[in-house]
């Protein structure tokens, strides 16, 4: 597959985010309150010129924690999963956190998805909990 990564606005964004993180709920809530931060970066994955995936990442720090980063919004069309775009936008996020001088990037993870950042090098580090609306959850983290 020959996938291409770009930065992208937020409309484009959701355009991903909302059949996939969002299915069966109004589509205005794939949107965040961070995707109006101006540090907010939203990366785009496009075969032929299509939107197929998106990640999206800003800073956050965790308690005294520094120069960390989140990752939200992460996903990838149906039809498109598991071909590895998912860990190709991975890959342009912690290059991109790395220039910024950022040590980690964390993330909520749906159960669903854990395997899948496992293998792109994240590890757990919380127990599981639960977000409204969507289901359980493990936070995970990756130094970079
Ligand atoms: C999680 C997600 C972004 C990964 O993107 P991707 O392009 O599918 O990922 P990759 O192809 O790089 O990696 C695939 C790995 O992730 C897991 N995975 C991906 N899609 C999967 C699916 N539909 N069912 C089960 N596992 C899946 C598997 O571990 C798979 O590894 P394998 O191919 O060696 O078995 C994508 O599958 C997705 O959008 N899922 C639904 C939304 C979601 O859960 N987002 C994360 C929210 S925290």
């Amino acid at each position: 597959m020959n996938i291409k990564i770009k930065r992208i606005s937020t409309k484009e964004a959701l355009l991903v985010r909302a059949p996939v993180l969002r299915k069966n709920q109004p589509p205005e809530w794939a949107s965040m309150e961070e995707d109006k931060l101006p540090s907010t970066i939203h990366f785009g994955g496009f075969l032929s010129n299509n939107i197929v995936g998106t990640a999206t990442v800003y800073p956050e720090n965790r308690s005294n924690n520094q120069n960390e980063w989140r990752l939200r919004g992460m996903a990838v069309l149906d039809k498109y999963q598991s071909n590895g775009i998912g860990e190709i936008l991975l890959n342009s996020c912690f290059d991109f956190i790395k220039s910024k001088n950022g040590k980690s990037l964390w993330c909520n993870a749906r159960i669903g998805a854990v395997k899948f950042y496992k293998k792109c090098g994240f590890s757990i580090c919380s127990k599981k909990f639960n977000i409204i609306n969507i289901g359980a959850h493990f936070r995970m983290e990756k130094s970079l």
